[in-house]
């Protein structure tokens, strides 16, 4: 059994790359929705959060917690990891080895506001790829947008292009700094056109994942979905973003 947690909806897309991976894998995703978005708390608040979500998975005797939020990574990248009895899989450390297999050597991360104030991302690139230029930029504005379900039509597509327009026109590649960014992809896309490479994380994250588990990945394939938000809300937004996105569930 693999847990992953989210602040919310955005993890899903880790989900999404977990299963292409491991069909077989029993996966168990918490959403913690009562406390939505991350990105706005302080750094203690965060980190209290954290600690709160790796002992939820205590209940389920999971083998590993592949992080699906950046903004904890971010938070224990700075602050140091909670002790766990199970690995844990940092999305940050995946998001800098994909940079680094790509070979890219400028890179912008949009990311919450707490991910960029940490300086996890810039520091975790620099210290693994020597000489990269790193550009972070946060961008409040687009998890509530997720989050209300809104990720077509002109609003997100507003709103991404606001957080573009502080990005240099020079880079290689955008990094998806937060999970929930992958569901406005093609936002991303219209609004940089095809010049500037989009790395998800994600998709690092679950090849190493596999790497990891091995064939402890195999069960019954089942996915056990929990919120602590609105429950019906949630399920129902779970089929939606799988029918409106990229994100395949
Ligand atoms: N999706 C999360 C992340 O990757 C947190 C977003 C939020 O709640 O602000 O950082």
């Amino acid at each position: 059994m693999i847990g992953l947690f989210d602040s919310g909806l955005g993890g899903l897309t880790v989900l999404a790359r977990v299963r292409e991976r491991m069909p077989s894998a029993d996966l168990v995703f918490f959403a913690d929705q009562a406390h939505v978005p991350y990105g706005d708390r302080t750094h203690g608040e965060l980190l209290q959060l954290l600690r709160v979500n790796l002992e939820r998975f205590e209940q389920y005797e999971v083998d590993a917690i592949v992080m699906a939020c950046n903004t904890s990574c971010a938070i224990a990248e700075r602050y140091g990891w909670p002790g766990s009895r199970v690995p844990i899989l940092d999305l940050i450390e995946s998001a800098a080895m994909a940079v680094e297999r790509a070979g890219f050597a400028r890179v912008g991360v949009v990311a919450t506001a707490a991910t960029v104030g940490a300086g996890s991302y810039g520091r975790t690139l620099r210290a693994r790829i020597g000489g990269i230029d790193v550009v972070e930029v946060p961008a409040p504005a687009l998890v509530p947008l997720v989050e209300a379900g809104a990720l077509l039509g002109d609003e997100p597509r507003a709103a991404v292009a606001e957080v573009c327009a502080h990005l240099p026109l020079d880079l290689d590649a955008l990094v998806y700094g937060c999970t929930h960014y992958p569901l406005l992809d093609g936002h991303f896309r219209s609004v940089l056109g095809n010049e500037i490479a989009l790395v998800d994380p994600a998709i690092m994250q679950a090849e190493r994942a596999e790497l990891l588990l091995g064939a402890r990945a195999h069960g019954a394939g089942a996915t056990t979905y929990v919120t602590n938000g609105d429950e019906p809300l949630f399920h129902a937004n779970v089929v939606r973003m799988s029918a409106v996105s990229a994100v395949t569930l």
